[in-house]
């Protein structure tokens, strides 16, 4: 497996401290956990993923939103949309949520990550048993028609380039351990939808 550890770290000897992710977690009474929400602009991925966030805060969990916005308006400012921009925004996310896992935190991250491939390298990078990829589904047309942001119509008109839908592709989630329907069901459905899945895990 591909380590992710650049040659010039070769001298970096990592310090392990006494006290563990599991030492944290006893202390926080809960078991971290990450929730990786895949989708098109405009899918609904922060929406959800925020409004889970409200439902577990409530139940007095530790939790923290990773969302692309937010991401990029700062740690990854510095970057495009080009593939590789994409697979080091989302390299930079997956090490962070490796340090709020070892935290004790339940992570939630929503980033449209349209490529499988950076999705199965951020699975292996974050190396976490309790890791779910939850695809939040939603036609193209639907995301379209939304347009919260007015992006669409801007891409569609080629002032932004690299859109993903328009003029750079998404590939749907071949495996994902849920899907969720954004076409169908309305946020509550999808929170329930969401508080279930976590039940059945027992990660609630
Ligand atoms: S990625 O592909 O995972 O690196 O993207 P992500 O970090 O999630 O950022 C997606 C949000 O950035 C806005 N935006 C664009 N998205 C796709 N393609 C292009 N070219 C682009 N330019 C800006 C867009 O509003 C995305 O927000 P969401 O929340 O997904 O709608």
């Amino acid at each position: 497996m591909e380590t992710h550890r650049p040659d010039r770290c070769r001298h970096i000897v990592p310090y392990r401290g006494k006290i563990r992710r599991e030492d944290r977690e006893r202390l926080l009474g809960q078991k971290s956990f990450v929730l990786w929400f895949t989708g098109l602009s405009g899918s609904g991925k922060s929406t959800i993923a925020h409004r889970l966030e409200e439902e577990l805060h409530a139940r007095g969990k530790l939790t923290y939103v990773f969302d692309g916005d937010n991401i990029r308006s700062g740690l990854c400012s510095d970057l495009s949309f080009s593939p590789q921009a994409r697979a080091e925004n989302l390299r930079r996310v997956a090490e962070v949520i490796k340090l709020f896992l070892d935290a004790g935190v339940i992570c939630f991250a929503a980033f449209i990550s349209p490529f499988e491939s950076e999705r199965r390298k951020v699975r292996e990078m974050i190396n976490c048993d309790a890791f779910y990829e939850i695809y939040v589904k939603c036609p193209l047309e639907v995301c379209e028609a939304r347009d919260v942001k007015g992006l669409y119509r801007l891409a569609r008109e080629g002032k932004i380039k690299n859109y993903t839908g328009i003029s750079s592709p998404y590939e749907e989630p071949t495996s994902p351990d849920l899907v969720v329907d954004t076409e169908k069901l309305t946020v509550e459905e999808s929170i329930n939808l969401l508080l279930s899945f976590l039940y059945q895990k027992k990660l609630l």
